[in-house]
């Protein structure tokens, strides 16, 4: 490779998927304004994996709803901007940025039932998610149902595609959530504690799963927690919330090596 190739390689490696810059998503409120989101920087390149983590209330959640526009009043982002592969997500509008959500954005909840409809069968609802951004045939968007219930790990899947949400486990209807978050292929996912209701072993068989789909179609990934053990075998980097701000970003091993180093006195 000539060395004007190899430059135009590392810049479009530079180049990042999505970029946040100052962002401020605050909260009016009767007793106040709550600064849930108080100036967070984030660069995430394409394909790479991201651990967002942090305690209780830091602004993890509200961080990765302000990306996708699900950001309701009182609440309101008040400065910042958010590129998201060079689309001005801010600014946008709402039928764009709906568009956008669950095609090239998707979103993983905590709970299940924020992305399953309880009364639909689950081929409805992945067929309905493939139909709503694409025009292809019913028995097109069936069969990539069924691939993607085959990727997330989902034994006899096309007796699973006949169920309602309630005939599932807990962990099966997660892994339904992420196969509807999977299926339009997004270049990129957020998701929010997806796993923290699950017992650890299914959690750790899902992070792997989630990883290695990511891996394979270079999907990038924020994967929200608080759990720092849940990012370490997971994400390229991690970055540390608190109180509204990023207050530590870096390569997985060099953040977890210098929280769990005990800083010396004296
Ligand atoms: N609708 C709202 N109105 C007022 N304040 C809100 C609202 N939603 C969130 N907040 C506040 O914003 C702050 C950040 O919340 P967020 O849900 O992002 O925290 P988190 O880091 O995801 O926490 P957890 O780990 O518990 O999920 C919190 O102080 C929260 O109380
Ligand atoms: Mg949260």
């Amino acid at each position: 490779m000539d060395v004007s190739s190899m430059q135009a390689t590392a810049t479009a490696r530079r180049e990042p998927l999505l970029s946040i810059k100052g962002l401020k998503t605050h909260f009016t409120t009767r007793t106040g304004v709550v600064k849930a989101v108080d100036g967070v920087d984030i660069e995430l390149g394409r394909g790479e994996i991201l651990g967002l983590v942090g305690e209780s209330g830091s602004g993890k959640s509200i961080t990765g709803f302000s990306i996708l526009g699900l950001i309701d009043p009182p609440g309101r982002i008040v400065d910042g901007s958010i590129d998201y592969d060079g689309l001005n997500l801010v600014s946008m509008g709402e039928e764009a940025r709906r568009q956008l959500r669950g095609n090239d954005i998707a979103m993983i909840f905590q709970d299940p039932s924020m992305t399953l409809n309880p009364v639909l069968r689950i081929d409805t609802q992945l067929i309905e998610t493939v139909q709503a951004h694409a025009q292809v045939s019913t028995a097109e968007a069936r069969q990539r149902a069924r691939d993607v219930l085959v990727q997330v790990g989902i034994p006899s899947p096309d007796e699973r595609l006949k169920a309602y949400p309630y005939e599932l486990s807990g962990g099966m209807r997660q892994r339904i959530a992420i196969a509807i978050a999977l299926i339009n292929k997004p270049k990129l996912i957020i998701a929010d504690e997806p796993t923290t209701a699950l017992d650890v072993s299914i959690q750790g068989q899902i992070i792997y799963e989630v990883k290695q789909l990511c891996r394979k179609t270079g999907t990038a990934l924020i994967w929200i927690t608080h759990d720092l053990a849940v990012v370490a075998g997971l994400a390229d980097r991690i970055s540390v919330m608190y109180v509204g701000r990023i207050v530590e970003t870096g390569a997985t091993a060099d953040v977890i090596r210098g929280l769990c180093t005990p800083t010396r006195k004296g």
